[in-house]
């Protein structure tokens, strides 16, 4: 239903704008993260990238740090052109299209180079199109990393100790539900999260390495557990009533551009996480790094029976890739 009414709202813009108005040549491109950030590495990559491919044709202009609004209305403004891109974590595509959670499933990937392989291939392929009918033109996937969590109460080192632990999560049911089987109390919370945790409204959050160091964490969370339980990919969008007013050279040099700022976030990120580590013991935090991930992974086994897997299109790929 919300995909039918998605389209008949598009329709509706473009007769209304018409396409000059569309054909934009400044690309406003939304990340919520702050300079430093994942995302904001791969966006001035990107900016760099085009504009010199370009011959300054297209101006790339980055709204940061929540200028333009949190994830899910950053992705709202794509959907209608106010924007016409963005690098957006999986989690809050969610609410848009459910096909994305294949994605975010506990412990699904090994390690850096399964993502890799998964993301790029026929999967990440499937859910890049599907996005398509919410409005959205799907181009690659950037890193964000191996999600790790964090809290002031106590060291946690099998699922046991998160029971009650009030844990912020991004907007996403399926990132609730993971928290909800673990015993904790999971509070959806848009990004960023810095006061809240300050103030204790909760006790607690996931996220990558880079985010404890550039948010300094740190000086608010005493304790850290390497549960590297999802692998948190961005999706890097645009507008898809704006693509679909380029020309396939444009749309072609814009795509590659865009996968090759990805290419190298992902390296950038991967290539700093040991000094990241290495700091954050520095400036005080515990950190378990061997956590019994058994007890983890039973707490969770049952999701992937549970409705939000049974996508058609992805769910015989989720268990062939659970096998
Ligand atoms: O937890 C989140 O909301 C995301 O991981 C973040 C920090 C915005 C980076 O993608």
């Amino acid at each position: 239903m919300k995909k039918i009414i998605f389209s008949l709202l598009v329709l509706l813009f473009s007769c209304m704008a018409g396409t000059p108005v569309l054909a934009a040549r400044v690309i406003k491109l939304g990340v919520v993260t702050k300079p430093g950030s994942a995302q904001n590495i791969v966006a001035e990559k990107f900016k760099e990238l085009l504009e010199s491919r370009s011959g300054g044709r297209y101006t790339v202009q980055i709204f940061h740090s929540k200028s333009i609004g949190n994830e899910t209305e950053i992705l709202q403004q794509i959907q209608m052109n106010t924007i016409q891109m963005g690098v957006v974590t999986v989690g809050p595509f969610d609410t848009f299209d459910p096909i994305v959670r294949v994605i975010n499933y506990p412990f699904l990937f090994r390690d850096n180079a399964q993502a890799d392989e998964i993301l790029d291939g026929p999967l990440g392929r499937i859910i890049l199109d599907d996005l398509e009918s919410v409005g959205f033109k799907g181009l690659c996937f950037s890193e964000n990393g191996f999600r790790n969590l964090t809290n002031n109460k106590r060291p946690v080192r099998t699922a046991d100790d998160v029971r009650g632990l009030k844990i912020r999560v991004m907007a996403s049911p399926l990132h609730k539900a993971i928290w909800q089987a673990l015993g904790a109390n999971p509070t959806p919370m848009p990004w960023p999260i810095y006061t809240e945790l300050e103030q204790g409204v909760i006790d607690g959050q996931e996220n990558p390495l880079w985010v404890m160091v550039v948010y300094k964490f740190y000086e608010i969370q005493k304790y850290m557990t390497l549960t590297r339980h999802v692998y948190s990919a961005h999706i890097d969008v645009a507008s898809l009533m704006w693509w679909n007013t380029l020309s396939p050279d444009d749309q072609a040099m814009i795509q590659e551009a865009m996968r090759e700022a990805a290419r190298f976030g992902r390296r950038d990120n991967r290539a700093r996480n040991a000094a990241r580590l290495a700091l954050l013991k520095e400036k005080g935090m515990i950190v378990e790094e061997h956590p019994d991930l058994a007890s983890f992974r039973a707490k969770v086994a049952g999701l992937k029976e549970m409705k939000l897997y049974r996508e058609p299109k992805v769910h015989s790929l989720l268990l062939k890739m659970l096998e």
